[in-house]
């Protein structure tokens, strides 16, 4: 069957955790005035909701079928802050942002059950009049024809200390030594697993963000071609 959102313009923003994806991926989505994805988000609400129900983290059955039927509804948000996200009616903004959560997502991002059983439900996201799509496989996989593709690198340790401070600012503990070591675990398992592994697509723009501020890489993505554009 064609894809009729083939022509809606689709700009994905991939790369590892703390790359700066997930801010640069909202206010570009803000300039632009389109929709924004937040595919970890999905990933980290299917993580907790199986663990609120004490579902093994290996039986991909069950995850799969929990990833089809999520209660999920993301509520406002702009530039400045992030949507309100509710699972099953219950705000769980906070909840889905500890590291431990993040952990949990890619232990269930690993297995190709869930990982299918959440394609739809992004995509679903590609409305007009466009889509800013944040993720790990949104250029490679989710939407492979999309018009611009960007690709975020840093250091570790620039990432780890990044990740540091967005978690002190929402008054989440953690330490910085941990957060290294779990961000370094998180990495490897995203970038090794078979399906879908956490990789630049071969037409995206890869930006190292390391000594770059939040808005020169939000520059330098405004700045690529977009498809519609003349
Ligand atoms: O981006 P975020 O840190 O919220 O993602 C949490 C986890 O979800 C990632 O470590 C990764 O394992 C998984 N993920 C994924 N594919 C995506 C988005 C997130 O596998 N498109």
């Amino acid at each position: 069957m064609p894809d009729v959102n083939a022509n809606i313009p689709v700009l994905t923003v991939d790369g590892p955790s703390g790359s700066g994806k997930g801010t640069v991926a909202r206010l570009v989505a803000a300039r632009l005035g389109w929709r924004f994805l937040d595919s970890g988000a999905l990933y980290r609400l299917l993580a907790l909701a199986a663990e609120k129900r004490g579902v093994s983290w290996h039986d991909e059955a069950a995850l799969s079928a929990l990833a089809l039927a999520l209660e999920v509804e993301f509520v406002g948000g702009n530039a400045d802050n992030e949507p309100t996200v509710m699972l099953s009616g219950e705000d769980v903004s906070l909840a889905i942002r500890s590291e431990s959560c993040g952990n949990n997502a890619s232990k269930v991002a690993a297995l190709p059950g869930v990982r299918e059983a959440l394609l739809a439900r992004q995509r679903a996201f590609r409305e007009q009049p466009g889509l800013v799509a944040d993720g790990r496989d949104m250029g490679t996989v989710v939407f492979p024809d999309a018009g611009t593709k960007v690709f975020l690198e840093a250091s570790p340790e620039e990432r780890a200390a990044r990740r540091h401070k967005q978690l002190k600012e929402k008054g989440i503990d953690a330490s910085l030594r941990d957060l290294v070591k779990e961000i370094a675990e998180r990495d490897t398992r995203d970038r090794v697993r078979c399906v879908s592994p956490l990789k630049p697509a071969e037409d995206a723009r890869v930006i190292d963000t390391t000594s770059l501020s939040i808005d020169e890489v939000v520059d330098q993505v405004m700045a690529l071609p977009r498809s519609g554009d003349t």
